[in-house]
């Protein structure tokens, strides 16, 4: 939800791209902004304005000179309410209009009464795009400290191919979300563990456990939309790596501590969040073990504590743990926090089958030396957020002291 609570104007021109627009709107929705869609007149060929009404929840404009709207929410009113006019797709004539002045309509008129940033999503034949009057609106928009986001290769509608096509919805929004949050993390380096471990047994069978590294990987993910460079140290999971995030692979406790402690030494904060098993068999049968006998002994052996080591390194570096409870959560993750010598511990309940383990939500309890705070049940990008800005904080306020 990284546009909670940002207005945002989508002007969108008359283009074919614009067929995209309300899968646009709904993924900006989905990120918590509040869309509000102005329409040129011939944008209106390409998509209904109903439609947009309808993913928007709010009515559509398109007149400058219309009484209803200026009795609602005029133009003036509107060009205030927005934090950020964002127009999509833009063609090549609108950029003209932008880049001399012009109001003669609604959206146009927008551009010039907004104090709210611009961004343009421009979308238009390759060969539009390359003409030197383009080009040259282009420099001068740019110098104005609009911002284009595209246009991005390939096909295009008329059959050309070449730079012109509008950028996917998704693409646009998760950029307009990107800068909208405030880089708390620019320039820091962190490691964070994910998912299960896997020990081996034999060839054909190991210990693991539920985790599917969902809570991890969302952590990961929003360290990165934050401004950190992230290495993601994981355990054997089914989601992709996140993009443009170094991703390390491992199976075993033993893999992930040797990983980790290659990875870790000059980071400046370290989560583990993986669910290490605590015991590895001590000795790996090779062969598979055949069941002749009524009973089975192994033995197990303590694997190597990731967390704890990390957190006594000379030049240890911030470390939040994690703590999976079924009882007496506040108690047993304070033990941790102060026996692992740790900067701050999120624990979850994990006797509750709906949060923590393998479920797409949780609901966090965080405690540090001189405080703790409740972050409750919500989606796990959420929480990670959320706990991210946590982190930044306490960080900030660590290595100040
Ligand atoms: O992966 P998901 O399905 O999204 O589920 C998320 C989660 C429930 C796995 C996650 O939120 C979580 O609680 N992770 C920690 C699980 C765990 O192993 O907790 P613990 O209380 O046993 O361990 C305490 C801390 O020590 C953890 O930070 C753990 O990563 C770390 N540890 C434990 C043992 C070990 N050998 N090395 C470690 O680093």
């Amino acid at each position: 939800m990284q546009l909670e609570n940002t207005n945002i104007i989508l002007g969108i021109t008359g283009g074919i791209a614009a067929y995209k627009t309300p899968d646009l709107v709904r993924k900006l929705v989905a990120k918590g902004a509040n869309v509000r869609v102005v329409m040129t007149q011939s944008a209106k060929e390409f998509v209904s304005p109903l439609a947009l009404q309808t993913v928007s929840g709010n009515p559509v404009s398109d007149d400058l000179l219309d009484k209803d709207a200026e009795a609602a929410m005029g133009h003036i009113e509107l060009a205030r309410w927005a934090d950020k006019l964002l127009v999509a797709p833009a063609t090549a004539n609108f950029m003209a209009k932008l880049t001399h002045g012009l109001a003669d309509d609604l959206l146009s008129t927008l551009c010039l009464a907004t104090p709210a940033p611009i961004c343009v999503a421009p979308a238009m034949n390759q060969q539009m795009w390359f003409a030197e009057a383009t080009q040259a609106n282009l420099k001068i928009l740019e110098q104005r400290k609009i911002q284009f986001l595209g246009p991005a290769q390939g096909e295009q509608a008329c059959g050309d191919v070449g730079p012109g096509r509008m950028l996917e919805p998704q693409e646009i929004a998760d950029l307009l979300a990107q800068e909208t949050l405030e880089q708390v993390l620019a320039g820091k380096r962190i490691s964070i563990t994910a998912g299960p471990t896997r020990e081996e047994i034999d060839p054909v069978r190991y210990l693991s456990n539920h985790s599917s590294g969902k809570m991890g990987y969302a952590l990961a993910i929003a360290a990165q939309e934050l401004g950190a460079t992230v290495t993601l140290i994981s355990g054997p999971v089914n989601i992709p790596p996140p993009a443009k995030i170094q991703t390390v692979s491992v199976s075993s406790a033993q893999q992930m501590y040797d990983a980790v402690m290659q990875t870790t030494h000059n980071c400046d904060i370290f989560i583990a969040c993986a669910a290490v098993a605590d015991y590895r068999v001590q000795q790996k049968n090779h062969q598979k073990i055949k069941k002749s006998e009524s009973e089975l002994t192994l033995t197990f052996i303590k694997n190597p504590d990731i967390l704890s080591d990390v957190a006594h390194l000379a030049q240890a570096p911030f470390t939040l743990g994690f703590a999976a409870e079924t009882q007496n959560l506040r108690e047993y993750a304070i033990g941790k926090l102060q026996r692992k010598k740790l900067n701050m511990i999120a624990a979850n309940d994990v006797s509750d089958s709906t949060i923590g383990f393998n479920s797409e939500q949780n609901a966090l309890s965080v405690f540090w030396s001189k405080g703790e705070k409740k972050l409750d049940i919500a989606d796990k990008q959420l929480l990670a957020m959320q706990l991210m800005h946590l982190v930044a904080q306490r960080y900030t306020e660590d290595t100040n002291d």
